[in-house]
């Protein structure tokens, strides 16, 4: 036990969540590349642009040259074993990357000095921020011109709801970025340049900001400027709470330029130190935690066809409690089998190692016998609870589908029904339509996803019509009547499949027309009963 719980405190599991060309893959890298996982930086990001010839997982993704699904990486750290859920980059993200979310313990939040807060970052926060779990900030491309330190930190309280603290203050902005102030320790680091374009960790020299000779090699002006910036801090700015931190109420704030190394290694090694170990999670019979002795984890993410060759389907695992051993038997909840998992596997990218155990905040993969469901919960033997409902996240784009050869409807029934297992997308019923579905994603790369894979794992043809509705609100209250709510302009009722009854509206402001001359009537973004954790 004692052993599980020093394991469980070195696991620090989290995803880095940013707009597009934020820098994410750049900074995973460098994270790997301090992280002593790899040694020459230059080596995802050439996976990236060579996918055409590299990839063996779906066609799709080699075709766009993008990664359709989030891989995990773990590389082990002074002392810590650091997991990172890499959701996906591309514009077109997914509920897949919103769920990946729900593995983490907390949040690394990227942003660009010269764009501030963007639109996907605002979407993936406000899931971070609704799950209560602490996030971080690193504001990256400080090597560049951008804005303002302190107009940023007002920007995430406007625009996120959250107040900074920043851990770290650079020194020379505006093309002129040298290092970082470390707050806390009243010490400055300078970073050497290197030549070498960010490949390899950076040599830097550290002082105290309190030496005369440190503030010689900082030069006057710089020296000046930032004495006047910590002083205003200390002043106006928050003081550190980690209670807040922990709720996400208040984010530490980094500064650094992943591409060139700057401030990546101080990032690193603070946030591991405040980030949280595995955290609680609940479930139908309490909470289960660290001390909790018995194994269990649920299913984040289900991935088919990784490798075509295989045709197999992963599910991936987060664990929450106990020890995980390869071969063990464990309880799946949802089906009530039990099932030996005996090739358990770890990923580096889209390199695969067999696991031999693993525990509480480590994500494991599992070859799917095709029983497990976004959500589910595994126990070890003897245990029987579930971990509270996976939230359901309302989906922004709307399609018809219905299969191109009627004779085909059965292999699209099943087509349909295995894909929405697996949370790919969200199926709805028209109410007294039976030849076609109504499907609802949250990016509209989805629609394309399912489109490829009904043909090659299924095939199906499908005729697909995109419907012009943006938001999806399940209703209910005792005024509620189908009826009237059916009649009403550019509006769409529909059932999900637990027969709960839905509304298409093309906007947010129809949907307050709509809510104000429906009194009595709630529009809720999740289906009823249905809460994030
Ligand atoms: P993403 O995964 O968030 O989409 O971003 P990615 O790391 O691919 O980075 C997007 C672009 O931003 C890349 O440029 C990358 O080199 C650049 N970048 C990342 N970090 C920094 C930084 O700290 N400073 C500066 N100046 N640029 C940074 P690209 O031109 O699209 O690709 P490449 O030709 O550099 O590979």
């Amino acid at each position: 036990m004692e052993d599980i719980i020093t394991q469980a405190n070195t696991r620090r599991t989290f995803a880095i969540i940013s707009h597009p060309d934020a820098g994410k893959t750049t900074l995973t890298e460098k994270l790997l590349l301090y992280g002593g996982a790899i040694h020459l930086a230059g080596s995802v990001k050439a996976r990236k642009t060579t996918k055409h010839a590299t990839s063996d997982w779906m066609e799709i993704e080699k075709q766009r040259g993008i990664s359709v699904t989030s891989s995990v990486l773990q590389f082990d750290y002074q002392g810590f074993r650091v997991n990172i859920l890499d959701t996906p980059g591309h514009q077109d993200f997914s509920e897949d990357t919103y769920r990946t979310l729900m593995a983490a313990d907390s949040a690394v939040m990227l942003i660009d000095v010269a764009k501030g807060v963007e639109e996907q970052t605002k979407k993936l926060f406000r899931v971070c921020k609704e799950r209560g779990i602490p996030i971080f900030t690193f504001v990256n491309k400080l090597d560049r011109f951008g804005k303002n330190p302190f107009d940023l930190m007002e920007e995430l309280e406007k625009v996120l709801g959250i107040r900074a603290y920043p851990m770290n203050w650079p020194i020379g902005v505006d093309g002129n970025y040298t290092g970082v102030y470390n707050r806390q320790k009243a010490q400055v680091e300078l970073f050497d340049k290197d030549g070498t374009h960010g490949q390899k960790a950076l040599a830097s020299t550290v002082g105290s900001v309190n030496d005369p000779a440190f503030q010689q090699l900082l030069g006057e002006a710089a020296y000046q400027t930032l004495t006047d910036d910590i002083a205003l801090l200390d002043m106006a700015g928050d003081q550190f709470d980690y209670d807040k931190v922990a709720r996400g109420e208040l984010t530490p704030m980094f500064f650094g330029s992943a591409m060139t190394n700057f401030g990546v290694q101080p990032f690193l090694e603070e946030f591991l130190r405040l980030a949280p170990a595995p955290t609680p999670r609940q479930t139908s019979e309490g909470t289960v935690g660290l001390d909790s002795d018995f194994f269990s984890a649920f299913v984040f993410k289900i991935q088919a066809n990784m490798n075509p060759a295989h045709r197999d389907r992963i599910a991936f695992i987060r664990i929450c409690s106990g020890k995980f051993e390869r071969g063990m038997n464990v309880l799946h909840i949802q089906s009530g089998k039990q099932l030996k998992l005996s090739q358990p596997q770890q990923f580096l990218a889209q390199d695969r190692t067999i696991v031999e155990d693993a525990y509480p905040g480590d994500i494991i993969g599992l070859f799917d016998p095709g029983v497990f469901g976004i959500g589910d919960t595994l126990c070890q033997l003897g245990h029987q609870f579930r971990f509270k409902d996976f939230p359901v996240f309302p989906p922004e784009q709307f399609a018809r589908v219905q299969a191109k050869d009627t004779m085909k409807r059965k292999q699209f029934i099943k087509g349909m029904t295995q894909l929405t297992q697996e949370g790919a997308v969200q199926v709805f019923r028209q109410p007294d339509v039976i030849e076609s579905f109504v499907i609802g994603v949250v990016g509209s790369l989805q629609f394309e996803v399912l489109e490829y894979r009904l043909k090659q794992e299924y095939g199906v043809d499908i005729l697909m019509h995109q419907l012009s509705y943006g938001v999806a609100r399940w209703v209910t209250g005792e005024n509620l009547n189908p009826k009237a709510l059916k009649s009403m302009d550019n509006c769409m009722l529909l059932e999900d499949t637990n027969g709960r009854p839905l509304i298409l509206i093309a906007t947010e402001w129809q949907l307050n027309w709509v809510r104000e001359r429906n009194p009595g009537v709630e529009f809720l973004a999740t289906p009823p009963g249905m809460t994030p954790e």
